[in-house]
């Protein structure tokens, strides 16, 4: 029976390119390129990060990513405009159906899972309409190893203290429900851009276009 539903939550519960507006306001005609580069740069530093074993928290990543973005699209960045564009991360749009479907889920424990560092990810879901959803946030900053490491995914499964089958885990980002289900999490790929699944020959349980295809899986647990 699942007991928990864990949500991933850049690309999952809040749009990583919401912030494009403000790289907009920042720098006029470049801020989608700048997001775009912002979050590709963001996600290969981590993984690379990982596999070189030369940690860094998710802010770090994430300031470090938005220099290469500025510099790639020939933007200068200010310390004052890092700062500005750092802190509208913290303020990113949840998708439209988010709130609505976790307010349906309420008799489920819900359960933030984010490589997000604690500064991070702790105010982005406490400024937005699903704080009083969330029972719990965890930060793969807390054990310093990122998903798709089974390590990552195993600090949550001891957190929530379940057995792996009682878990439904969710996520837009296909490294991330690939490395979910290959630990041995139940898992719906939230495919919101409707991608072609990765060749890794690990299938995720189901696949929906947005979170609320989930509520089958709440109705027949
Ligand atoms: C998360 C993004 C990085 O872990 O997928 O929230």
């Amino acid at each position: 029976m699942i007991k928990a539903l864990v949500f991933d939550a850049y690309g999952t519960l809040f749009d990583v390119h919401s912030v494009g507006k403000e790289c907009n306001e920042v720098f006029p005609s470049k801020g989608d390129a700048i997001s775009q580069s912002w979050r590709k740069k963001q996600l290969e530093y981590f993984f690379l990060r990982q596999l070189m074993q030369r940690y860094k928290p998710f802010d770090d990543i994430t300031k470090d990513a938005l220099n290469y973005a500025c510099k790639e699209n020939g933007a200068e960045l200010s310390k004052e405009n890092e700062k500005r564009l750092m802190d509208a991360y913290l303020k990113l749009d949840l998708f439209e159906e988010v709130e609505t479907v976790l307010q349906q889920l309420s008799q489920k424990k819900l359960v933030v899972f984010s490589n997000g560092s604690k500064n991070m990810i702790d105010p982005l879901v406490e400024q937005s309409n699903i704080q009083l959803s969330i029972d719990l946030v965890i930060s793969a900053d807390e054990i310093k190893q990122y998903k798709p490491t089974p390590a990552a995914y195993n600090h949550a499964l001891e957190k929530l203290e379940l057995k792996r089958e009682e878990i439904l885990f969710m996520s837009s980002n296909p490294w991330d429900i690939t490395g979910a289900k290959s630990f041995g999490f139940h898992t719906a790929w939230i495919n919101r851009k409707d991608l072609v699944y990765e060749e890794l020959n690990i299938q995720p349980d189901t696949v929906y276009s947005d979170l609320s295809g989930i509520m089958e899986w709440i109705e027949k647990t």
